[in-house]
């Protein structure tokens, strides 16, 4: 089976069983990827995109490589659970921390190659401290499979620990106000510093704009390379918005995501798993 009609149809027909309960903490929890990290890779992403309009949080227009040392995957693991512990858990920098039940700090291989960064939890995610735990978590999960990975080989993380919601009831999602991602981005530019990954895959509106500092729309901005702190970025649809498009008979986002998919597994010399019959 071609690589073209693997991944969709894997999306929507599997579904993964989910452990309700917040785990351990990451850094000590997770086991290290098997994919050797911080390899030369096979393929060069294009020049940063010029980006036409101002930010909608407070970041540098051009972002500069990180100059820290690579760290240990000790040092990885201790210095995300001091961050998650000893800040994130208490963090009142912003008004979400009144109505949240978890922080959401990010889970995954600490030193992945690969790292998907969404918006902020949902309702799934506010109850079990977990990014990427609800409807839109299982096909991200269907997503890093067709991909050739499991979930825990990749790091993921959003831009905003904590939810918002409007008030309800029922409490509905809503994107985060930029005074909250000015106030709880640089906890993920730091998880990203630490854990260095080779490429990072932005699913959605707030993150994308958020790590390119731009207002562009996600038709523009999905499907090119990109670079934030010298980190390869591929801005793709966001899986709450595949599904809905999906309801609506609309599978045209699901194919473009997977050909942004794509585009990371040639990046990363992964090959896609074969399918069985
Ligand atoms: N949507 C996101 O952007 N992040 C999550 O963790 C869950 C849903």
């Amino acid at each position: 089976m071609g690589l073209e009609t693997v991944g969709p149809a894997d999306w929507s027909e599997l579904s993964i069983a989910r452990p309700p309960a917040r785990p351990e903490p990451v850094t000590r929890a997770t086991a290290a990827s098997p994919l050797t990290p911080h390899q030369t890779t096979p393929t060069q992403p294009a020049p940063v995109q010029a980006v036409a309009a101002p930010a909608i949080a407070p970041s540098p227009p051009a972002s500069e490589p990180f100059l820290s040392p690579i760290l240990s995957i000790e040092d990885r693991r201790l210095r995300l659970f001091a961050m998650d512990d000893g800040e994130v858990r208490g963090c009142t920098k912003c008004g979400l921390c009144h109505s949240r039940t978890h922080t959401v700090f990010g889970e995954g291989a600490v030193d992945a190659r690969l790292m998907f960064i969404g918006e902020g939890p949902g309702h799934t995610e506010d109850q079990t401290g977990r990014p990427f735990v609800g409807p839109a978590g299982m096909l991200l999960d269907r997503m890093i499979g067709a991909m050739g990975l499991r979930r825990e080989q990749a790091y993921i993380a959003n831009v905003v620990k904590c939810r918002a919601h409007l008030p309800g009831p029922p409490a509905k999602d809503r994107a985060p106000a930029p005074e909250e991602v000015a106030a709880c981005s640089p906890y993920l530019e730091r998880q990203v510093e630490i854990i260095r990954p080779e490429v990072i895959v932005t699913l959605g509106v707030p993150a994308s704009q958020f790590v390119l500092s731009t207002r562009l729309s996600m038709s523009r901005l999905r499907g090119n390379w990109h670079t934030w702190h010298g980190v390869a970025v591929m801005p793709t649809w966001h899986p709450s918005y595949l599904l809905r498009c999906e309801k609506e008979g609309n599978l045209e986002p699901k194919r473009q995501a997977w050909s942004d998919l794509q585009k990371v597994m040639a990046h990363l010399g992964l090959i896609p798993p074969k399918k069985s019959a």
